[in-house]
């Protein structure tokens, strides 16, 4: 890979050949503020606010989408440049729902981290009214697109990232929004109702209904629902598990979750009426027994039915080499060819 060297904010830079300046910025460790750019999606340049200055070029093109060059000299940030990026901003929040006191993102909204690192605090024009859609039907997640900064990281996440497509832009100008075809409740859509979309939003636009509390730990475990094997974060707050997310570190799902991974994969833990003792059937009714009685009762079941009495189904939660000796066991010592898996279904 061939590298080019330039100038960003006076000092020398080497990088690989098609890097963007931000990207660049950050390996010479300069922060440009950015909104709608997010390093899990490809480079948009919809918000305006990481614009620099590169001599030579007209205006102020936006970093997260253009390209560095051979000797290209790069301003970061000057008095124009901040003057512009708080102008962005003022224009953002006039048109935007700004309550964050009432707002289920307050204190977790980048938006907000804007304001305190741009120094804006009130947007000083006339606040645009807007009544967009608040859509409730999603037992997991609300959509509020009062607070919505139409940065396109949720319709890119389910595009890029979920392969799906389920939200775009509606509407034009003023009244353009985010939502499914033809604005119908999320809930009515195709919209599989993994969360992507929900983590990928830098503001109160979209949020999960359950808002669990600060973990003290996280716990990194292997997701029981499919042969995947995503890695998940369990949030652990006084020894319950109270969320989990997508381990970014892990090579198999690189921070991503489905439905089932994010929302099923840890209340079942504390359920009151989880199994943690075997049941054996008697007189008709299930009564708790020790391991042993239940492995017994169990081999004796394997020796009164064989052959065509017999078959095995499987799951794509344990190894391969498990499900091996499963098909071994079956074709082998019980005689039958009827065996099956979970993930065939
Ligand atoms: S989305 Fe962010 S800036 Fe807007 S009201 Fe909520 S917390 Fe405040
Ligand atoms: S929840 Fe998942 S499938 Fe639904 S819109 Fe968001 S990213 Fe797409
Ligand atoms: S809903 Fe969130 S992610 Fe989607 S465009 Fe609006 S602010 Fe951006
Ligand atoms: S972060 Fe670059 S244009 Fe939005």
């Amino acid at each position: 890979m061939s590298t080019i060297k330039l100038f960003i904010d006076g000092k020398e830079v080497e990088v690989e050949r098609g890097t963007t300046i931000l990207k660049a910025a950050g390996q010479a460790g300069v922060r440009i503020p950015t909104l709608c750019h997010h390093p899990d999606l490809e480079p948009y340049g919809g918000c305006r606010l990481c614009i620099v200055k590169v001599e030579g070029m007209r205006g102020m093109p936006p970093s997260c989408i253009t390209e560095v060059a051979e000797g290209m000299k790069v301003t970061t940030e000057d008095d124009e440049i901040l003057a512009a990026r708080r102008t962005v901003l003022r224009l953002l929040l006039a048109d935007h729902t700004y309550d964050c006191l009432r707002c289920r993102a307050n204190l977790d909204c980048e938006l907000q981290k804007l304001t305190e690192e741009l120094g804006v605090r009130e947007h000083g024009l006339i606040p645009v009214l807007r009544e967009s859609t608040i859509d409730e039907s999603n037992p997991l997640f609300v959509r509020d697109m009062n607070r919505c900064v139409r940065c396109a990281r949720c319709i890119r996440t389910c595009q890029e990232i979920i392969g799906l497509g389920a939200i775009d832009f509606l509407g034009r100008g003023h009244a353009v929004e985010v939502g499914p075809f033809a604005n119908q409740p999320i809930a009515e859509s195709i919209c599989e109702s993994c969360g992507e979309c929900v983590v990928h939003c830098p503001t109160g636009a979209l949020s999960f209904r359950e808002q669990p509390p600060r973990p003290d730990r996280k716990e990194t475990v292997i997701c029981p629902y499919c042969g995947t094997g995503c890695s998940i974060e369990l949030h652990v707050r006084r020894d319950r598990v109270v969320a989990a997310s997508g381990d970014r570190h892990s090579e198999v799902n690189r921070g991503l979750l489905c439905l089932k991974g994010r929302f099923g994969s840890f209340p079942y833990l504390h359920d009151p009426e989880r199994l943690t003792r075997p049941l054996v059937r008697k007189r008709g009714e299930l009564v708790e027994c020790d391991w042993d009685e239940a492995l017994d009762l169990v081999a004796q079941k394997f020796r009164q039915h064989r052959g065509e009495a017999f078959a095995a189904f499987s799951s794509a939660k344990v190894a391969n080499e498990d499900n091996y000796l499963m098909q071994k066991f079956s074709r082998e010592v019980q005689g039958s060819n009827s065996v099956d898996h979970c993930a065939r279904l």
